[in-house]
């Protein structure tokens, strides 16, 4: 069995990430807590890799790393890449990004997800990028999901990612068409 390190110390993406990777057959492990990898890329793609590429570097293992975030169109695709930082907990950045959005009419909107398989070398082996489009509703609708998904509505589902079960999250979000995209590059390296 190959160990797989994952490279987040988010503990909701790392929920899905391992519930996409189940069938894999492969040992997920999380990444030691004291190794940070600062996000200086300007797109998620260049995120991702940093992070995989240097958690396989570090721990001589495999390793997958997610970047991921949400662009609104009203607001220039803010926060985008900048989505984890902007604010402190969940609650202050979906409270900044309704107060920056006002009563705006325009509330479409899209998550990104670029998701990375490197090798213990630190190259990069498999890629895999996905979009969801919605729209930011004006109030918080449902308790599941993590970050933004209580204000992310599914305009084809009539729900929000936190309204939706895992399973069908799973299927039509960002990182899980990400994950569709990847998931067949991994199985032929596994062999
Ligand atoms: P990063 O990829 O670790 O830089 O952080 C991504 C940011 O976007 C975090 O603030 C997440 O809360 C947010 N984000 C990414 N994916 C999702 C999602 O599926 N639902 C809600 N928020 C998300």
């Amino acid at each position: 069995m190959t160990l797989l390190i994952v490279a987040t110390s988010n503990p909701g993406k790392l929920r899905e990430m391992q519930a996409h990777l189940a069938d894999l057959g492969w040992e997920l492990r999380l990444k030691p807590d004291e190794l940070e990898i600062e996000e200086t890329g300007d797109t998620f793609l260049a995120n991702a890799c940093l992070k995989a590429s240097q958690v396989a570097l570090s721990t001589g293992e495999w390793a997958i790393a997610d970047d991921s975030g949400l662009e609104v169109d009203a607001l220039g695709g803010a926060p985008g890449v900048y989505s984890a930082r902007y604010g402190k907990t969940d609650s202050s950045r979906i409270e900044r990004l309704l107060r920056e959005l006002g009563d705006n009419q325009n509330r479409q909107a899209q998550f990104v997800c670029a998701v990375v398989l490197a090798s213990p070398d630190g190259s990069i082996r498999a890629q895999g990028s996905g979009v969801c489009r919605g729209e930011i509703l004006y109030t918080l609708r449902g308790s599941g999901g993590f970050g933004y998904d209580p204000i992310f509505y599914v305009p084809e589902h009539q729900l929000t990612f936190a309204e939706m079960t895992a399973e069908l999250k799973r299927s039509v979000s960002h990182r899980g068409k990400a994950f569709q995209a990847l998931l067949p590059q991994i199985k032929e390296i596994a062999g």
